[in-house]
């Protein structure tokens, strides 16, 4: 970096000068929208095994001092783990924010490595940033374990709007309820407007530290597409790729990149769909993973909700039942864990045998939720529809930012939503036969009245 210095009496001040990208106005942004060579924005993410790899992601200014690299060692209690750091050259990427003509920042740097050749079932520590002083703190992770042991994660609906406001109790709560969630999935629309960067620059400061803590996996919702110039409507966020380094499943169209993966975590595999678009070409890939064997537990997570309580039927909802519900009975999925809705609705599907008759047990459980302040109530003429499909509403909420904690544990996935404020809201446990498959629910409501609001008695803010 260039320095300017300059005398004062007998001190003399050396500064770093400001590298300004020539389309780049920082009037009006708030400091921590901009980005510096201090690395920000840091974001774990699977890629490969769990019990070996694992990415990070982060920003810096578009100028660079040096070549950007990541750091990993095993955690130990003595300080001096850091000298046995094994380091990565990160693969960096100019951004031109500015693509979206309403962001002001022009170009930024992401930089991403993958750490590779980790030990199963170990604390590790590990930092970002550069041979200068601009480097990030020493942050920890755990990779998974090769035997299935008991863990848990962390699932957000919509995020959306209000996300420094309103959102940051929400993840700040759910971290202060979980502190030792694996990792945390985020089920679409952690934004408003998707390339807008005021935004990301929210959800970044909301959720802080706990980003660059528990691993991420984020779904791409409706709102992840939505753009304010012709040139960018209807694409993926144009920070989506740079700031999340996630699975490239080559099979699929590149359109989907990115956005359609899954995770074998500690005998659960978590299948992540794109309820956007291209929705056919995801069924091959959807159907062979569901087809691998040896898994505990399946659960698949998608934004747009197929089961509604607010819009009904839509033609995403149409498509996800055509598309994907059948493979989900075909190969008994346990949780589908969805967005989009702005309220909360928890429901199960029986087992149907192949003549359609509908058996007395549980097979899948359906669960719609939200996150953030944006809330729409839950109509009970979609309700009644819905249980002419087969489905069993369990509980419902409304006006209720909400996150959920589910637990794996031997023959045992458990599940509970939690309210922004901490109170347990609903919970459910799925107990299974690993042999046959087979397998029960039972219902844990907790004793608190259901939060629904049939004459919109509480009225949504008009702002956040
Ligand atoms: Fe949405």
């Amino acid at each position: 970096m260039i320095k300017i210095c300059t005398s004062i009496l007998v001190t003399v001040f050396c500064l770093p000068a400001v590298q300004a990208h020539p389309q780049s106005d920082h009037k009006n942004l708030r400091h921590w929208e901009i980005a510096s060579t201090d690395p920000d924005r840091i974001f774990l993410t699977f890629n490969g095994d769990p019990t070996s790899r694992r990415a990070v992601t982060w920003r810096t200014a578009a100028k660079q001092n040096t070549p950007a690299y990541a750091e990993i060692a095993k955690a130990t209690e003595h300080a001096g783990f850091a000298k046995e750091a094994t380091r990565y050259t990160a693969q960096s990427e100019a951004l031109n924010l500015n693509i979206d003509t309403a962001n002001k920042q022009g170009q930024v740097t992401y930089h991403s490595v993958t750490f590779k050749d980790l030990e199963p079932d170990t604390l590790y520590a590990y930092r970002v940033g550069d041979e200068s002083n601009h480097k990030s703190e020493w942050i920890q992770f755990q990779t998974a374990s090769r035997e299935a042991k008991p863990f848990k994660f962390v699932y957000f609906g919509d995020a959306q709007n209000g996300v420094l406001s309103h959102w940051s109790r929400t993840i700040r709560m759910a971290y202060q309820t979980a502190p030792d969630a694996k990792f945390a999935l985020h089920a679409g629309d952690m934004i408003n407007i998707s390339h807008a960067d005021n935004e990301w620059a929210e959800w970044y400061k909301a959720g802080g530290f706990i980003h660059s803590q528990w691993t991420g996996v984020p779904v791409a919702g409706n709102h992840e597409y939505i753009g304010r110039t012709p040139a960018i409507k209807n694409k993926l966020s144009i920070q989506w790729r740079p700031q999340f380094t996630l699975p490239v499943v080559k099979e699929l169209p590149k359109e989907l990149h990115e956005t359609v993966y899954s995770i074998d975590y500690e005998g659960m595999q978590l299948i992540v769909l794109n309820s956007n678009r291209l929705m056919a070409e995801q069924k091959p890939y959807l159907e062979a993973q569901l087809k691998k064997p040896g898994y505990r537990w399946k659960v698949v997570s998608f934004h747009h909700s197929l089961f509604s309580p607010h819009r009904g039927v839509s033609a995403n909802s149409k498509k996800i039942a055509t598309e994907w519900q059948p493979l989900f009975e075909k190969y008994n999925v346990d949780m589908v864990l969805q967005g989009h809705d702005h309220a909360y609705t928890r429901g199960q599907l029986p087992i149907r045998s192949e003549s359609g008759h509908v058996k007395d047990s549980f097979q899948t459980m359906y669960v719609t939720s939200v996150s953030g302040p944006k809330q729409y109530q839950v109509n009970p003429e979609h309700m009644k529809e819905f249980s002419k499909q087969g489905l069993e509403t369990i509980r419902s909420g409304e006006q209720t930012q909400f996150f959920q904690v589910i637990s794996a544990d031997e023959n045992k996935l458990n599940y509970k939503a939690y309210t922004t404020t901490g109170k347990l809201y609903d919970e459910a446990t799925i107990t299974k036969d690993f042999n046959t498959g087979e397998k029960t629910i039972k219902q844990e409501i907790p004793d608190i009245k259901e939060r629904i609001f049939p004459n919109g008695s509480i009225k949504r803010p008009k702002s956040f």
